[in-house]
């Protein structure tokens, strides 16, 4: 296996590192691709749009469904598998279209609802990265991830692809510049050599503690909420992860002298985010923006992590690297292996 890390001590860490060029290998396979267009045809048409998935393929899709509503003007609706058969199932006919997300195609409880909305007649397309799975098979088109294999239980690559897609199409359908993606993978690569520093040095200031949150907002929100699952996955700490503005609703109370609270702050949104930022410090907490460089920033939170400018769409989508590389440095400063999280298996194909 050390062959097979590439010089890496783990799979998790050789698969970050991998992302800049997978992402290539996606943005060409969409150029590329006979499906695209018929894809976004059936969109653009459709009564309504689910995205549907698990996991992180769940928040992949939370992040999809936040791009087609700013980029295409398209409401969709992101689900989770399980939830979609009770909730959406009753509603659901032939003038639906549903994208159904999964590296492995295997997961049983996408699988699932798969069956369950072709029986209702919904037209179902898929994304994913294993090619003549279940699913793939299942499906009436399906644009492939390429991300290669990945090894380590928490997913990083796929995810990151998963996202890229739906940026993709969404960016299609609303008429928008397509060329601009090309400067993704060289912007995702500046952004693991700039953070990986910072996140280490951020490690023994948190590391300390069992409870953490993440917070976002917006397109980020879905990057707030993968970045807390997979330190929940891999350190098996608790982080929970929600929309900032949710915070003072409730956990607000929870805030002691120096608890952790990550917040992913898109450009856009920076004084909402601040707002949080000092609801946290002003009782003593340790607030964390990950974010483009920005005074307002610096000036208001405890520890930043800066990531590269570009736009607020693209900054969603880095900002998951950092938060994939401090569960990743935390895990291991905890003596655990986060390529193999005890309890579980990169593949679910039971209820
Ligand atoms: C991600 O780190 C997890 N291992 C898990 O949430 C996973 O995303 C989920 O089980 C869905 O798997 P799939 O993408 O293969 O369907």
């Amino acid at each position: 296996t050390a062959v097979q890390k590439g010089g890496f001590a783990h799979f998790m860490l050789k698969e970050i590192h991998e992302q800049p060029q997978v992402a290539r290998e996606v943005i060409n396979l969409l150029n590329n691709s006979a499906d695209v267009q018929s894809i976004l045809d059936q969109l653009a048409t459709a009564r309504h749009i689910y995205f549907i998935g698990c996991g992180t393929s769940y928040h992949a899709c939370l992040a999809g469904a936040v791009y087609f509503g700013q980029l295409a003007k398209k409401a969709v609706t992101p689900v989770l598998a399980t939830q979609f058969i009770p909730q959406y199932l009753p509603a659901v006919n032939q003038e639906d279209v549903g994208i159904f997300v999964s590296q492995s195609g295997e997961t049983k409880d996408v699988l699932t609802a798969l069956q369950e909305a072709q029986n209702r007649g919904m037209t179902c397309f898929s994304l994913a990265n294993v090619i003549g799975s279940t699913l793939t098979r299942g499906t009436s088109a399906c644009l492939p991830l390429g991300c290669g294999y990945e090894i380590s239980v928490p997913a990083t690559k796929t995810f990151t692809n998963q996202v890229i897609t739906f940026l993709y199409l969404a960016t299609r359908l609303g008429g928008q510049d397509l060329r601009q993606l090309d400067r993704l993978p060289e912007l995702m690569s500046q952004t693991i050599t700039m953070t990986d520093p910072q996140v280490k040095a951020l490690v023994p200031k948190i590391n300390s503690w069992n409870d953490l949150y993440c917070l976002g907002y917006g397109a980020t929100y879905s990057m707030a909420l993968e970045g807390a699952l997979k330190l929940k996955e891999i350190t098996y700490a608790h982080c929970e992860g929600m929309l900032s503005t949710e915070f003072k609703h409730g956990p607000l109370s929870a805030v002691l002298k120096d608890f952790p609270i990550l917040f992913v702050a898109g450009p856009e949104d920076v004084p909402l985010i601040v707002s949080g930022i000092n609801e946290v410090t002003c009782r003593g907490g340790r607030a964390i923006a990950i974010g483009e460089a920005d005074q307002r920033l610096n000036a208001n939170a405890t520890d930043v992590i800066t990531i590269p400018s570009s736009n607020a769409a693209f900054a969603s989508l880095l900002s998951v690297i950092p938060l994939q590389l401090l569960s990743y440095y935390m895990s291991v400063d905890r003596g655990y292996d986060p390529d193999f999280p005890r309890n579980l298996s990169k593949t679910l194909t039971v209820d």
